[in-house]
């Protein structure tokens, strides 16, 4: 029986978890509006995929091409999203990203300039105009500083390499959560007024992703125990460029910067395939010689984008067609070729150099590889999860009162596929929503009381591995039995027979989760931290899965074999995932809210 005296009690107005971009710009909000902000986060402060957000932020600032606006961004993200977005995240997030981004900057981020000493933003697949604001191809990297930075300097308590287990609730009402630390293996508890999912994804669910080990669903595995609703799961964004060779770093990412700054992909004939297969939503704005295509990098306003810089998931399914029939590179991928601009520009190498750094050291050192003279070899990689926890669209609250999310684990903005750029954007914008309103929330409705029982209940089933015998099977083996399957069967492109054994493996695996046991103490024991982490991604993976098979149409991100069309009928409503009265994972068909008529116009003339 655990003493629940002898463990750490905290308690803040807004706790927080999660300090990639979301957690942070939250927490930095509620900071500001008076309130005591703790913030969790699993790894070390600064550690967060939001560093994999390397090629930049979309703002529709217009500091390259004037003809870019709040409208335009809106118009690209419902397209690309492939109208299953909440039209309402979509247009806040339009209209506000260019304020987040100069907020940043007031804020003392670093970015790449114009000649005339504004913020540069480069092309991206899906946007219309040049909207990515940059630094480089470390994008991310100078967002987590600024914002840590930033936040730290207010005051906000930072709990590291602490891993929340179980949320507790007073009533309805979300009050606290429980959690260990990595180190000591102690465990934590907190009280709060208002909590802040902002975890990140789900990549870890996946054998060939850019996300690193934290990756494990939390939030939307907290999220769904506690009561709230998932949405969009089937949708999972695999990023056409991650690294295919050497092995040990397969799945790491390569951004589409490269592309945006030219980049070509070329199959094992050298021949631009994207070219074969442009999609009629985008045929009058694409390209049809490699020349136009290399104008419109270069910022020609005249020249239409290349197909290289159609969005994510038809990028992603196009190099999967060339592997498949056998025109791939060597490794199973295709060549990514940004040495060919030496054909167009004087000073190129030194140019890839200063334009994309991390990618070029990125190959020098793993795979001796110099991007300015030889392609690159890449093939997609898992990198982000459109689907989350739902949130109503102004303040970020899930359906339990006093519980907010914000950024990847949670949902609406991107819809069946998300634009490169918008991820950073979403946590600028929504973390400080999301701060704000939780901060409100608390002051409004004052403390909550934990439940002991509750507190024990987790803790004692936290310990449990420690006392079990097992059948031999470790949690590792687990994690990596579940990553082959669903990058086996509810990868890229998935079939209704595939999904099935899927989900009969989920449930063999969630079955022998709960013999799991685990060798050793609890003084930093990844075995254990590994055993934690399985529920939460058995949840989203099942999720996934279950979505998958009842999404019976090919959309954005979702493709099936199977169904390879778009069915009118299916793009009228998001597909919600929650736990029914007797813990089983319960499926519904939620109607998409009508567009206003002013919003629906947006689109209409976008079109023309
Ligand atoms: O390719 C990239 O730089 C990734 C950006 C994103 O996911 O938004």
């Amino acid at each position: 029986m655990t003493d629940l005296d002898s463990i750490e009690q905290y308690a803040y107005d807004v706790l927080v978890i999660g300090a990639g971009g979301a957690g942070l710009r939250a927490a930095v909000e509620a900071s500001a509006c008076g309130a005591r902000v703790g913030l969790v986060c699993k790894s070390l402060l600064g550690k967060a995929h939001t560093v994999m957000a390397e090629g930049g932020i979309a703002a529709s600032l217009a500091n390259v091409d004037e003809r870019d606006g709040w409208r335009v961004h809106f118009a690209d993200t419902m397209r690309g999203g492939q109208y299953l977005n909440s039209w309402r995240m979509a247009e806040l997030h339009a209209k506000e990203a260019p304020e987040r981004v100069r907020e940043l900057e007031a804020w003392g981020a670093l970015f790449d300039r114009t000649r005339d000493g504004r913020i540069l933003q480069r092309n991206f697949g899906g946007h219309r105009y040049p909207r990515l604001a940059h630094v480089g191809d470390r994008t991310g990297l100078e967002m987590i500083r600024v914002l840590q930075d930033h936040g730290v300097h207010q005051g906000i308590d930072v709990h590291m390499e602490c891993t929340v287990l179980e949320l507790v609730k007073d009533g309805d009402r979300v009050a606290g959560a429980v959690a260990y630390e990595r180190e000591r293996g102690l465990f934590r508890v907190f009280s709060a007024g208002a909590i802040i999912l902002a975890t990140g994804g789900i990549g870890r669910a996946f054998k060939i992703t850019s996300n690193s080990w934290e990756y494990t669903g939390d939030g939307h595995g907290l999220g769904y125990r506690a009561g709230a609703e998932l949405i969009d799961m089937e949708f999972v964004q695999f990023h056409p460029t991650g690294m295919v060779w050497p092995p040990s770093v397969r799945g790491l990412l390569v951004t589409e910067g490269v592309r945006g700054e030219g980049g070509v992909l070329l199959n094992k004939e050298g021949r631009r395939f994207m070219f074969d297969d442009v999609p009629a939503l985008y045929r009058d704005q694409t390209a049809d010689s490699p020349e136009e295509g290399w104008r419109y990098t270069q910022g020609d306003r005249e020249a239409r984008r290349p197909p290289e810089l159609l969005t994510r998931d038809h990028v992603a399914r196009c190099i999967v067609r060339e592997v498949r029939e056998g025109r791939g590179s060597p490794h199973g991928g295709v060549f990514l070729d940004i040495a060919w601009i030496n054909e167009h520009l004087s000073n190129s190498e030194e140019h890839i150099r200063r334009k994309l750094p991390s990618m070029y050291h990125q190959f020098m050192r793993l795979a001796e590889i110099d991007i300015t003279k030889v392609p690159m070899e890449i093939g997609p990689t898992t990198h982000y999860a459109m689907g989350g926890i739902r949130v109503d669209p102004d303040s970020q609250m899930s359906g339990v009162p006093g519980l907010f999310a914000a950024g990847e684990c949670a949902a609406g903005l991107h819809g069946a596929n998300r634009l490169g750029g918008n991820s950073l954007s979403d946590l600028l914008v929504f973390g400080k929503r999301a701060g704000e309103y939780a901060a409100r929330f608390a002051n409004e409705n004052g403390g909550t009381t934990i439940d002991g029982s509750e507190v024990r209940r987790s803790i004692d089933a936290a310990l449990e591995p420690f006392s079990r015998d097992g059948d031999g099977t470790g949690a590792y083996q687990l994690q990596f039995e579940l990553q082959e399957k669903m990058q086996n069967l509810a990868g890229i492109v998935r079939r209704e027979e595939e999904l099935e054994e899927a989900l009969a493996s989920i449930a063999n695996l969630s079955e022998r989760a709960q013999s799991v046991a685990v060798p050793g103490n609890r003084e930093y024991n990844p075995g254990w931290h590994t055993a934690l982490d399985l529920p939460n991604l058995l949840t989203a993976a099942e999720a996934v899965v279950r979505a998958g098979q009842a999404r019976k149409e090919s959309r954005g991100a979702h493709f099936r074999d199977d169904y390879p069309d778009k069915d009118p009928e299916s793009g009228k409503f998001n597909l919600v995932v929650r736990r029914g009265s007797d813990g089983e994972m319960v499926l519904e068909e939620r109607p998409i809210v009508p567009m206003p008529e002013a919003l629906q116009q947006i689109i209409e003339e976008q079109q023309q």
